[in-house]
């Protein structure tokens, strides 16, 4: 019997050990090392008020860049930091086309007003895009138009980049590279309608 008794405490204490472990509900239960669980990391794009950071100045977590870093790739962004103004828009039309109206600056541009202009503006530039044409939307100015023939490339360039009174802004869409490369396309658009095959063709091979 005695020994009967040992194993009996043995079973008991065990099991009382195993189910006060035991999770439930919205209790974790007891966490073996919760450092595993909980990690110490700082989060790069949270500010906790409370986990100041102790390696960084000032508690941040994410260090800012320092004032006018420009990122890799990105110098042309700098090189067009035109003020949203009326005077800005004037100041625009000095601005010229960096890029060539090659093959492949054509078809990218062609490429990128497909996807984003022609709801309005149409396949052709003749203000004809879907949105237009249901009636939803007051037609923009046709491409063919003397308005836009005379329109310089760098009021365009502006006008794309901020928008222009019921057209959107696409600065955060387009970089300026792929404005200029719009442009290059929507020049095309002005005159007679383009040979698009054969510049796709090309795109692929100048790449
Ligand atoms: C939501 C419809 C809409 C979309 C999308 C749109 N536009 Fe426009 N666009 C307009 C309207 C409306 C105007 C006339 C603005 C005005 O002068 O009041 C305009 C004007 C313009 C002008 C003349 C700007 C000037 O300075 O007079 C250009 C160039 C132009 N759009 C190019 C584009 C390009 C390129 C895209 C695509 C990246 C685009 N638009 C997308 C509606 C649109």
């Amino acid at each position: 019997m005695k020994k009967y008794i040992h194993t009996f405490i043995i079973l008991a204490s065990s099991s009382l050990l195993i189910s006060s472990c035991g999770a439930g509900g919205e209790d974790p239960g007891n966490e073996y090392a919760p450092n595993m669980y909980v990690s110490f990391a700082y989060e790069p794009m949270t500010q906790l008020a409370d986990k100041p950071n102790t390696i960084n100045p000032h508690g941040m977590n994410m260090r800012l860049g320092v004032k006018g870093t420009i990122a890799r790739g990105q110098m042309d962004y700098a090189s067009y930091d035109l003020p949203k103004t009326t005077e800005g828009y004037e100041a625009a039309a000095s601005l010229k086309n960096p890029l060539e109206a090659t093959p492949y600056n054509l078809a990218e541009g062609k490429r990128l007003y497909n996807i984003n202009c022609t709801p309005c503006h149409g396949e052709n530039g003749k203000a004809d895009g879907t949105i237009v044409v249901d009636g939803k939307y007051p037609p923009p100015p046709s491409y063919d138009s003397d308005r836009i023939k005379t329109t310089p490339e760098g009021k365009m360039f502006y006008s794309i980049k901020y928008g222009k009174n019921l057209m959107g802004a696409y600065g955060t869409v387009l970089s300026p590279h792929q404005i200029w490369q719009v442009i290059h396309f929507v020049n095309t658009l002005k005159g007679a309608p383009v040979a698009a095959p054969a510049m796709a063709e090309n795109a692929t091979a100048q790449k």
